[in-house]
């Protein structure tokens, strides 16, 4: 069958059901990228005709199809990606959109069961598997990325994303037991799986992603140790970036505002102060009016582990809806 007679009867099968709109841009993206030019309505419909009689066996192609062009469109495909922090949240959510672009693995660690991201990674059409990592320490990390290799034969991408967020109090009550566990998940964590990654990713490249806050621009109180450790995260994503560039590594921050994952929803739960929810503050300060949720950073986690973002490097990425500037 001929590559514009399987887009006709799948443009003209997906159209008839207005449902799915996003799958008739596909469709129609691909018949103008097949053919050069979009399908002239005779063609659409003696297409049409054709395949009118079998139903069956029209829909089994049109997924077929489907499937054939959004792997061309993938921006991730058949990448091997590492997440940490993925049991939950927006590690998680990473690891189902990673999927959905078409990466090959999805690897998510955590110190949490990752089960549950495992079956989601899955159901997006993509391989996972959970390996069990405090990112802590070196050798849990070692491990993770021997497990990637011994696999996979490859880590293309690296999440730095595991963090403990913490419970807003006057900087004299924090202590410094508290202080050096922010600092040793946060920090540490991705200094650790970033020097397990590398000689792995030193001969082809790869794209590394640390994950800061927007609260380094915003000076919030009440979290010394969580906004140091996330300013500190930049300092290291710059200082990363000189280094490892001349090995085709890219390695960005994203910045994201108040996101209403599990550890954001626990944290603004567990503050005292300010004593209401922290939408009804930051919402009316933000130039996009709307509470955020881990799917609105999947965008900007993908654009960087893609080759799209290959000419960037050393750079953060405010996702915070115009909160702050910088
Ligand atoms: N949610 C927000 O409002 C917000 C805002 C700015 C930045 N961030 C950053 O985004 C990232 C994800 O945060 P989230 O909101 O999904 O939080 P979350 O608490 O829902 O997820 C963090 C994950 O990290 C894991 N983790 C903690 N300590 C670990 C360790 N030692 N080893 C391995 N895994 C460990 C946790 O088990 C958890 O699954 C973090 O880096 C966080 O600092 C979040």
């Amino acid at each position: 069958m001929r590559e514009w007679e399987l887009a006709v009867a799948s443009y003209w099968e997906t159209k008839s059901d207005r449902k799915d709109q996003c799958k008739i841009v596909i469709v129609e993206s691909a018949i103008v990228r097949l053919l050069g030019h979009p399908v002239k309505t005779g063609q659409a419909r003696s297409g049409f005709r054709k395949f009118h009689g079998n139903t069956g066996w029209r829909l089994k192609h049109c997924v077929e199809y489907d499937r054939r062009v959004r792997r061309i469109e993938m921006k991730l495909k058949d990448k091997v990606a590492i997440i940490t922090g993925a049991a939950r949240g927006i590690g998680a959510a990473f690891a189902v959109g990673f999927a959905r672009e078409g990466a090959k693995i999805v690897i998510c660690s955590d110190i949490l069961d990752g089960k549950e991201t495992v079956e989601a990674v899955k159901k997006a059409g993509s391989q996972a598997i959970f390996v069990r990592t405090d990112v802590r320490k070196q050798d849990q990390c070692d491990a993770l990325a021997r497990a990637a290799m011994d696999r996979f034969g490859s880590i293309d991408i690296l999440v730095n994303n595991a963090a403990v967020l913490v419970t807003l109090k006057p900087f004299t009550e924090v202590t410094t037991e508290e202080w050096m566990h922010v600092m040793e998940v946060n920090t540490a964590g991705p200094f650790h799986c970033t020097k397990a990654v590398f000689p792995y990713m030193k001969e082809k490249g790869g794209k590394i992603i640390n994950m800061s806050s927007a609260v380094i621009f915003e000076g919030v109180p009440g979290m010394p140790h969580y906004a140091a450790s996330k300013g500190a995260i930049v300092a290291f994503t710059r200082s990363m970036a000189r280094e490892l560039g001349a090995y085709n590594i890219n390695v960005n921050t994203i910045a994201p505002g108040f996101t209403h994952s599990a550890g954001g929803d626990e944290f603004d739960r567990n503050k005292t102060f300010p004593p209401v929810p922290l939408d009804e503050i930051q919402i009316p300060l933000k130039c996009i009016k709307k509470p955020a949720y881990p799917e609105d950073l999947v965008g900007t986690a993908v654009f960087l582990a893609s080759d799209d973002s290959r000419f960037i490097t050393g750079q953060l990425i405010l996702n915070d809806g115009g909160l702050s500037f910088h």
